[in-house]
């Protein structure tokens, strides 16, 4: 185990699997105690975190709902003490035609995708600005700069994360909290392996500089930079990470 966030407390949405997953599994080898925020099981996530040499545990939260998230704080804070990394990684992602989309399916998107970074920010906000540091990072997405078809719904999601990202990183500055945004490019996660044809992949790489696919590994060590105090003079910021595909 190394040391980087030794002594640290992390509060994550969405790690049952995929780039949280590895977050997790990053943060909690660099000494953080990990708190995950998940509707799933996050029994695996758990499990790779003690094989990394760390310690994370899982809680069920639907993180739209402001109860369920001011109740999760409450347990995350008794369990370990003050979190002062939150990181929002939980989304719903599908695709669809703009003229199919529900309301419903509008709205359970921003639900997520919005309302759960803003319930997370809002409900670790008190114990930052007690302690006068803390680390807020809203996964986004390189979509929002490069935009595909029929996911209208999601990048709308992950552009209000970008306007979250600056108004908060200007009101709390002043605090030691800094606010900024990851823009994972296409990621091999196995959802997406499952769920992309490989063609697409291969498509996207095309425009990328680096010429890999993405991996959750790589989302994560650009997330434990972001919440260091190596980071401590970068705020309201977008860290794009795809290989160079696009550019902010
Ligand atoms: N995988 C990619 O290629 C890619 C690309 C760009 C951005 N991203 C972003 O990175 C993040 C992680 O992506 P991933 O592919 O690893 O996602 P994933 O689908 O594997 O994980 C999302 C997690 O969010 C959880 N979740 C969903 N609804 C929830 C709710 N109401 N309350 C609590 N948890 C909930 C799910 O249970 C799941 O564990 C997302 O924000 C996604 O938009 C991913």
């Amino acid at each position: 185990m190394s040391a980087r966030h030794a002594g640290k407390i992390v509060a994550i949405t969405g790690a049952a699997g995929g780039i949280g997953q590895a977050i997790v599994c990053r943060l909690a080898h660099e000494g953080a105690r990990v708190a995950i925020a998940d509707i799933a099981d996050c029994a695996e996530t758990i499990e790779l975190a003690r094989q990394a040499g760390g310690e994370a545990s899982g809680f069920k939260v639907d993180i739209g709902s402001w109860e369920q998230m001011r109740g999760f704080a409450d347990q995350v804070r008794a369990r370990y003490g003050a979190a002062l990394i939150a990181v929002h990684c939980a989304a719903l992602q599908f695709m669809s035609a703009f003229e199919e989309l529900s309301t419903e399916q509008w709205r359970a998107t921003h639900e997520v995708n919005v309302l759960g970074g803003f319930h997370l920010a809002k409900a670790f906000l008190p114990a930052m600005k007690l302690e006068r540091w803390g680390r807020i990072v809203m996964v986004a997405s390189s979509s929002f700069f490069a935009p595909p078809p029929r996911m209208t719904h999601y990048i709308s999601s992950k552009g209000a994360l970008y306007g979250l990202v600056r108004g908060l990183a200007a009101e709390v500055g002043e605090f030691g909290i800094t606010v900024n945004a990851l823009a994972p490019g296409l990621t091999r996660t196995r959802n997406a392996i499952a769920g992309v044809p490989p063609a697409h992949f291969a498509a996207v790489m095309k425009h990328q500089s680096i010429k890999r696919s993405g991996e959750p590994e790589d989302q994560a060590a650009a997330i434990s930079f972001m919440v260091s105090d190596d980071a401590g003079f970068m705020s309201g910021q977008t860290m794009l990470v795809d290989g160079g595909e696009g550019h902010v």
